[in-house]
């Protein structure tokens, strides 16, 4: 099984980085493929609402998006991984998901379906505040973009009050959680 872990958080070595690495190790133990994404690495931009991609179904800005695309593609289970930045996903993970929006056309106006194999998907998130309806706003993001690509909606890891870089690291059953949930989305 391939299991691609996508990181949305700018801070390489914090909280989210630390904990999808966790994930995909988990995911290696129960004999899974990984690799991880950090879109913050590649070079992207917002989608610019192209009257094209009505025809053509695809995203005609030539960008790193590609890449991103290509692997969730190949991919069988998706962890998405974001901190909370004011609220929501963080403005890497938000940019990439609207890039979407030509799947989303193909699948619902074109009638074409592009992602037709169905994939796995989890979601974990940090932030440093205990608020609930932050966690609550990811998430209905989140679902919204794994319906249009296939995906199910199987795993969720929620971690308040992690503010610091590596603050993680100081929460091992939260560690624990998460190679835990590797395991799971791994299996068949
Ligand atoms: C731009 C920005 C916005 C943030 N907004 C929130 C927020 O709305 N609520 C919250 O609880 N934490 C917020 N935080 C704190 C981060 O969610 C927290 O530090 C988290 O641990 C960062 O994860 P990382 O180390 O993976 O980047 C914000 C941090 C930044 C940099």
């Amino acid at each position: 099984m391939n299991v691609l872990g996508i990181n949305g958080s700018p801070r390489i070595g914090g909280n989210t980085d630390i904990l999808l690495d966790r994930v995909l190790e988990g995911a290696a133990r129960q004999g899974g493929n990984t690799e991880k994404v950090i879109l913050n690495d590649l070079k992207f931009c917002p989608c610019q609402e192209c009257e094209d991609i009505i025809r053509d179904s695809v995203c005609i800005i030539d960008d790193d998006w590609h890449q991103v695309y290509k692997r969730i593609k190949n991919a069988d289970a998706i962890i998405l991984a974001s901190p909370i930045f004011f609220g929501s996903i963080s403005a890497q993970s938000k940019m990439m998901i609207d890039r979407f929006q030509c799947v989303w056309r193909a699948k619902y106006m074109l009638k074409k379906d592009i992602f037709n194999r169905r994939k796995k998907g989890g979601f974990i998130s940090v932030q440093a505040s205990a608020r609930k309806d932050f966690f609550d706003n990811a998430k209905s993001i989140v679902k919204n973009f794994f319906a249009v690509i296939n995906v199910d909606y199987k795993e969720e890891l929620f971690c308040p009050g992690i503010e610091e870089k590596a603050d993680i690291l100081r929460y091992p059953d939260i560690l624990k959680k998460a190679f835990e949930l590797g395991q799971r989305i791994t299996s068949v």
